[in-house]
């Protein structure tokens, strides 16, 4: 008998892992896998809601993979596969979205935001997005969800399209909870302070990637946008530049928020920034060398999301087969 309750968590590889999916996502995930029985995925399916080159599509899923395996996740504890892989996902998500309503998908504030930053293509996927994100969670009766504030809301819909199936044909689905790490939930833009770190938009000088050279990272830290106080101090409503780069620094360096405000106490924000930097530097370079070097190993990466892919469907398929005899559909003959 399993004890252990399970996570499932993904990122979608709409974009290269940045510094904020490090610190806000992986390193807490590689922590949660020792109590967990976790699973994690490359959510492929949720990336093309927005229009993807499929080349740049495939080869940042690899990258991710990679990147997820050179942070710490190991794929013998943890199952590692990329969500198209599965497509019992795609099923469930089908059987929930007839228990979905379209007033809960058109409040959605991911919804609308997209919606109006894709003002060209509000495709239907864009819409269906949390019913396939509830089908990836229930799918594998999930107790905790590992997401971002701004997921939160996915989540609570998810609550609420199992708790509506759960009512219907009884005890299907576990209830899932988000869970929305303490430290570090939020790192927000170097050059946008107010606003999360983001993958998708990487030219502004804002975001730093896990895989990016030194000198990149250097340049980013050393272009921070501060405030004209001169002053390292954690106060996120009125410096939220030197609050981020405090957070930042703290994550890689284990310092405390006192510890590195006595440290650059009467120093200027030049030698700050620098640290930053460095510190961020020497975190990023063991993962990056080590994803470099599993991403030329094709076969070893091959042969980890097959084997994801091979676990997580066996239990994927399990609440499948339930769901379907629950709705009324005619089991499969086994013939
Ligand atoms: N929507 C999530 C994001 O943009 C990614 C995701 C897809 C996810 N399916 C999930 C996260 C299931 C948690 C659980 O970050």
């Amino acid at each position: 008998m399993n004890e252990k309750k399970t996570i499932l968590s993904g990122i979608k590889p709409s974009g290269d892992l940045t510094l904020g999916s490090y610190i806000g996502a992986l390193k807490n995930w590689v922590e949660l896998s020792d109590q967990y029985d976790c699973y994690y995925m490359m959510a492929d399916m949720h990336a093309i809601t927005v229009r993807q080159n499929p080349a740049e599509l495939r080869r940042r899923t690899l990258a991710q993979l990679a990147q997820y395996i050179a942070c710490g996740l190991d794929p013998q504890k943890n199952t590692i596969f990329i969500q198209s892989h599965v497509p019992a996902h795609a099923e469930l998500s089908w059987v929930l979205a007839c228990y979905t309503m379209f007033g809960e998908l058109s409040r959605m504030t991911q919804f609308k935001d997209k919606s109006a930053k894709n003002a060209d293509n509000i495709n239907a996927g864009l819409f269906t997005y949390p019913v396939l994100m509830a089908a990836d969670i229930l799918i594998y009766q999930a107790d905790l969800v590992p997401v971002g504030e701004d997921q939160k809301q996915h989540v609570e819909l998810t609550r609420d399209i199992a708790q509506r199936f759960n009512g219907v044909y009884g005890d299907v689905f576990k209830m899932p909870e988000p869970f929305i790490p303490k430290t570090g939930a939020r790192i927000m833009s170097l050059q946008e302070p107010q606003n999360k770190m983001s993958k998708s938009e990487q030219d502004s000088g804002g975001c730093v990637c896990i895989m990016d050279k030194p000198e990149d990272i250097m340049r980013a830290f050393k272009r921070a946008v501060t405030d004209c106080e001169t002053c390292v101090r954690f106060d996120p409503a009125a410096k939220p530049g030197v609050s981020n780069l405090m957070q930042i620094y703290s994550v890689c360096t284990g310092r405390s928020f006192d510890a590195i405000e006595s440290e650059f106490a009467g120093r200027g924000y030049g030698d700050f920034k620098l640290a930053v930097g460095e510190a961020v530097v020497e975190t990023m370079r063991p993962i990056r060398e080590e994803a470099e070097r599993l991403l030329k190993d094709k076969a070893y990466l091959e042969s980890v999301y097959a084997d994801g892919a091979k676990r997580a469907s066996y239990v994927a398929g399990r609440t499948v087969s339930k769901v379907y005899k629950k709705v009324g559909f005619v089991p499969k003959s086994a013939l």
